[in-house]
């Protein structure tokens, strides 16, 4: 079997992706390994922070890797929070990071977003990137329990419900997560 790391410790993304992969891949996490790090994440574009992370395990564990990065841009904010999602208002707290998205928006009419995420992977020496979207719109209260972050607030295009409305099978088969994990898994299977 392939010995593949998956640079993250959110237990929860691992066993989706280890679900979807199969038995051909040994996906590994980083507790796995004994990577116990805060690896450093100072980019300004998801590509760049997915491939910091990614190039950490490459550097100093000599093994093929891919990481994710993602977050949710709201157009009428320039992309924000963008790379700032985990910890827009300067704490990982997301009552007070969706309450400030909420106030920057205001009373704005235009409020198209979506979440993106992209996946870096090192494998042979070689670079790839995998990229997944979710076009939706931010309403103005929370609405829903299911999910985490941002989904309260998000309705995907051509959906009435915000993704914390949404059971977990509902959204995994649409988000910006399954779409970039889907075409990372066809590359995988194809080599
Ligand atoms: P990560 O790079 O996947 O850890 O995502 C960074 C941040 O983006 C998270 O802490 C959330 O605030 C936000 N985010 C990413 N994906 C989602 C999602 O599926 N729903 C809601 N928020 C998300």
């Amino acid at each position: 079997m392939t010995k593949l790391v998956f640079a993250t410790n959110n237990a929860h993304k691992l066993q989706e992706v280890k679900a979807m992969l199969g038995e051909e891949f040994d996906l590994l996490s980083l507790a796995d390994i004994g990577c116990t790090a805060d690896i450093p994440e100072t980019g300004d574009t998801f590509e760049h922070n997915a491939q910091q992370k990614s190039d950490y395990v490459v550097n100093h564990f000599q093994m093929d890797c891919f990481a994710d990065d993602s977050g949710l841009e709201i157009d009428a904010l320039d992309g924000e929070p963008g790379v700032y999602s985990a910890h827009y208002s300067g704490t990982r707290d997301m009552v007070q990071n969706i309450a400030l998205v909420l106030e920057n928006l205001g009373e704005n009419q235009f409020r198209t977003a979506r979440f993106r995420t992209v996946i870096s992977l090192s494998i042979a020496g070689q670079q790839h990137f995998f990229e997944g979207s979710v076009e939706g719109r931010i309403i103005t209260e929370e609405r829903g329990v299911a999910g985490f972050g941002y989904d309260p607030i998000f309705i995907p295009e051509g959906y009435e419900q915000t993704f914390a409305e949404m059971t977990a099978e509902q959204k995994n088969k649409i988000s910006h997560r399954a779409v970039a994990v889907e075409k990372l898994i066809a590359f995988l299977r194809s080599q």
